[in-house]
Parts: C-alpha cells; sequence; structure tokens
C-alpha cells in the first residue's frame, strides 16, 4: 500500500452501545470498500463519548467492542489505520488551538448541540458545545481529503471545513480543506422499522425499532415480523404512500445486492409476511459472519489492544508532524524532541 498515492479518508464512531443494521449499511460497509481505494484512518472517537456522563467500565467495554466490530465488518488493520482518539493526544491539543479560530455564533448554529442540550439539560457542558471542533481536530491532523458523512454530520464537516479556510488564509495552505464523501452505491438509508419515517437510530427507545449487528437471528425474525407497514395490502415502492413497505424493499434489496426492479418482481404479487420474512433471513445471511467473527475478535482483548496500539503508532506519527508544523505557524517553539524526525 503507498498512502500517499490515494487520497486519505477520515471517520470515526463513538463507543457508545452497538451499531445498528443502518449503521452498517449506510457507513461501515462503505468504509470496507473506500480500504481500496483510500488511505484510511478509522478513529473511535472516546472522547466524544464523554460529552455525555458514561460509567467508566462500561465505556471501556463498549470502546473494545466497538474496535472489534470494526475488525468483524471487515475493516483490516493491514490496509487501514485503527485507533483510538485518546491514544493520540495531538487531537485534543489541535482542538484547542482550533478553538481559537471558531465563532461562539458558529457553535451556536448547530443542530446536533441543540438537540442534545434538550435531551442532556442538566448536563450542557462545554464540551458539548465545543464538540464540532475536536472533530475539526480529527479531521484537519490528517490533511483528509474526504470524509463519508451522513446527513446529521454534514454541519459539522462544512465547520470543519471553514475553520480550515480561515486558518489557511491567516497562516497559508497547511490544512487541506476537506469534502464530504457522499455514498454512491444507492443503498437508501435504513429506516426506524417502528417509525418508518425516521431513520434508524442506535438511540432510539423502542427495541423493535432497530436491528443491531449483534441481534441473535430470532431478534433479527422478530423485529422485522413486527415492523410497521401499512393496511393497503400491496407491495409497492412508494416511500411516501407506504414507508414501510418501502424501507423492507431496500433493506432486502442492500441485503441481497439486488435491484429495486428484481425486488418488486419478487414480492409485488406477495403478501407483507413473506417480505417481512425473506428480508429477515436476507439480513441474518448478511450479519451471521459478522457476528462470528466478532464473538471470536471481542474475546481476545490482548489482540485488540495490540491492533490499537499499532493503529495510534502510526496516526501519532502522522498528526505530531502536522501539529508541528501549525504550533510553528502559530508562533509556538515546538520541542525537538517531540517532533524531530518527522
Ligand atoms: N461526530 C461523529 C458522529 O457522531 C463521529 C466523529 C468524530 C467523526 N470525529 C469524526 C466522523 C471525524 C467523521 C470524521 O457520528
Amino acid at each position: 500500500m503507498k498512502p500517499t498515492h490515494r487520497p486519505t479518508l477520515f471517520s470515526g464512531a463513538q463507543p457508545t452501545g452497538q451499531l445498528t443494521l443502518g449503521n452498517y449499511l449506510g457507513a461501515m460497509r462503505t468504509w470496507v470498500r473506500m480500504q481500496e481505494s483510500h488511505d484510511c484512518l478509522f478513529c473511535v472517537v472516546d472522547l466524544h463519548a464523554l460529552t455525555v456522563r458514561q460509567d467508566p467500565r462500561q465505556l471501556q467495554e463498549n470502546i473494545f467492542e466497538l474496535t472489534a466490530l470494526y475488525l468483524a465488518c471487515g475493516i483490516d488493520p493491514a490496509k487501514s489505520t485503527i485507533f483510538l482518539q485518546s491514544h493520540v493526544s495531538a487531537h485534543a491539543e489541535l482542538a484547542w488551538l482550533l478553538a481559537t479560530f471558531t465563532q461562539m455564533g458558529e457553535l451556536e448554529r448547530m443542530t446536533q448541540f441543540k438537540d442534545k442540550a434538550q435531551q442532556h439539560k442538566h448536563n450542557i457542558n462545554a464540551g458539548l458545545f465545543t464538540y464540532p471542533i475536536l472533530m475539526a481536530a480529527d479531521i484537519l491532523l490528517y490533511r483528509t481529503q474526504q470524509v463519508p458523512v451522513g446527513e446529521d454530520q454534514k454541519q459539522h464537516l462544512e465547520l470543519a471545513r471553514d475553520i480550515a479556510i480561515r486558518f489557511n488564509g491567516l497562516y497559508g495552505p497547511l490544512f487541506q480543506v476537506p469534502e464530504p464523501l457522499i455514498s454512491t452505491d444507492g443503498v437508501a438509508r435504513v429506516k426506524d422499522l417502528q417509525n418508518p419515517t425516521k431513520k434508524m437510530s442506535k438511540s432510539a427507545e423502542a427495541d423493535l425499532a432497530k436491528v443491531m449487528l449483534l441481534d441473535t437471528p430470532e431478534m433479527v425474525l422478530k423485529k422485522f415480523k413486527k415492523a410497521v407497514t401499512d393496511t393497503l395490502g400491496v407491495i409497492r415502492y412508494d416511500e411516501g404512500a407506504q414507508p414501510g413497505v418501502s424501507n423492507l424493499l431496500n433493506i432486502w434489496c442492500a441485503a441481497t445486492g439486488h435491484s429495486r426492479a428484481e425486488a418488486l418482481e419478487q414480492f409485488s404479487h406477495h403478501q407483507y409476511g413473506r417480505l417481512k420474512v425473506e428480508t429477515a433471513e436476507a439480513v441474518n445471511a448478511l450479519l451471521e459472519p459478522i457476528r462470528n467473527r466478532f464473538h471470536a475478535l471481542n474475546a481476545d482483548r490482548e489482540g485488540l489492544r495490540a491492533v490499537l496500539e499499532e493503529g495510534a503508532e502510526r496516526a501519532r506519527h502522522r498528526a505530531n508532524a502536522v501539529l508541528g508544523q501549525i504550533l510553528d505557524a502559530l508562533g509556538l517553539p515546538t520541542m525537538r524532541q517531540r517532533f524531530s524526525g518527522l
């Protein structure tokens, strides 16, 4: 692998609870594919998770589980850099520096902050407010060219771009201005099974609303059987009139690799029950190898630690080189001991 010839891609997920089928089909599966064409960094953003109060033991467990899930889904440490945000101190350091280039008004406009402040009224901490600055630091530290983002993170990426442009305007072209990478594989966003006009979210309260990657086959079947549809009684693709049925068709297509036309050919003369069961079966076929690999990987904590340490080593080297240049540009004398030879 020659990272320098490939565009750099950065993405991250918070170690807060398990991933859903929506996370897999909408994000992780694309990450796995991107490893072939991009110089990828995949980060477990544990510092971001601290913006909401966490139980330390549970957090540590979630960090290892998310790492094992990355690997189980096909993220390969021989191709990509997989690491923990807190292992590379340059993230927190650059976040401080970038905070001085970010306006209060810009942060106040962030819709995710407004939503989270509503949800966590008793703990609207400053970290929740400056969260997008840390995310900008994650991205800019690696001169990232492309960031795969879902709808909910677009505004944060836009802010990272604005910060980079502002900094470059003052000190020269030190940061790469990152671009969003919009998924092109045509997989529509997976919707909540109980409320199919909303996206499937890992924070949804109802268990039946979301399929988790580690659900047992029986749980997956049960959730699809109970999925909300409608009373029209025909299988058609119409997101407006039949969001539940359309969601099932989309999931079946994404899980099997078939087109929408093929899905309609297969199901249009059948009843909803058949579509539900076959979608559950397709999802189980997709998830079974991931679940199996996950359980073996997750049991080997020493192996996971080794992967993370090796990833941190690589990430640290790259991040410190960029951080050194930024400190220099700002007029802060850097310590040779730390930044030499980079
Ligand atoms: N904020 C992102 C989320 O909650 C996670 C994240 C942190 C991230 N840093 C990132 C995503 C950098 C992409 C790039 O989904």
